[in-house]
């Protein structure tokens, strides 16, 4: 047997997160890992300032929500990135939004000064392909959706916080036109940036309430 190879999983990058066979253990990395993804909170964009992400760091985090699980590599998501010379634009569609539906002067001003929220802004569209037999539409779904907590918690492991929002405005054919093409939906914009105050627990979590043993008949 070969030496000289550094072989995954077994060198001192052993059961650190990332290497491709990690081991159970209860190494420090491992705890931090974890404390890590019990850490993350949603972070308001009036609780968000400078620095934004990286164009590396975005990168970073979509990889990390390509981690998702995804029945048949189908990547039923993307992520548009929202540059700063655009945010004007937006501001606009979202106050012709607010007009189109009707909403009172202030709140057309509010609606596009929303655009203008979190010092990065990314758009998350979903692409969930109708017709797959072996991949239902709800699978899809799961596969967009974890790809996007993914990405939260990427952010959040790089030391940056997010909060990801929608509204109606998201479900507005005018809205997502501007984002998506034929089939895909516009989910939400996702605000990252600094966090000025930590983000806290809206209600304590209950794993002990999430989970049970299947007790059930194993009768068609
Ligand atoms: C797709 C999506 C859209 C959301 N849209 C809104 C929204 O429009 N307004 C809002 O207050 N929260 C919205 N949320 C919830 C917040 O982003 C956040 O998850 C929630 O406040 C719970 O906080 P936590 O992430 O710290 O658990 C949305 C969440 C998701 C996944």
């Amino acid at each position: 047997m070969r030496t000289d190879v550094q072989r995954p999983g077994f060198g001192p990058m052993a059961g650190f997160p990332g290497t491709h066979f990690p081991r159970p253990d209860a190494s420090a990395a491992r705890f931090a890992a974890l404390q890590g993804l019990l850490s993350r909170h949603s972070v308001g964009p009036r609780w968000l300032t400078g620095p934004a992400p990286s164009t590396e760091q975005l990168e970073q985090a979509v990889a990390c929500a390509l981690r998702a699980p995804d029945h048949g590599q189908l990547v039923p998501w993307r992520a548009v990135l929202i540059e700063e010379e655009q945010r004007d634009a937006l501001g606009d569609l979202f106050a012709d939004f607010a007009m189109a539906v009707g909403k009172p002067p202030e709140e057309i001003q509010r609606e596009r000064e929303r655009a203008a929220k979190g010092p990065m802004l990314v758009a998350w569209v979903a692409r969930i392909t109708p017709g797959i037999a072996e991949v239902p539409e709800h699978e899809q779904w799961l596969c967009a959706g974890g790809a996007l907590t993914n990405f939260l918690n990427a952010m959040h492991l790089m030391g940056f916080a997010a909060k990801t929002l929608s509204g109606r405005k998201c479900q507005h054919p005018g809205v997502a036109r501007a984002f998506c093409g034929e089939g895909e939906q516009l989910v939400a914009f996702i605000c990252v940036g600094t966090p000025t105050r930590p983000g806290a627990a809206r209600c304590p979590d209950e794993p002990a309430a999430a989970w049970s043993v299947w007790k059930g008949s194993a009768k068609l």
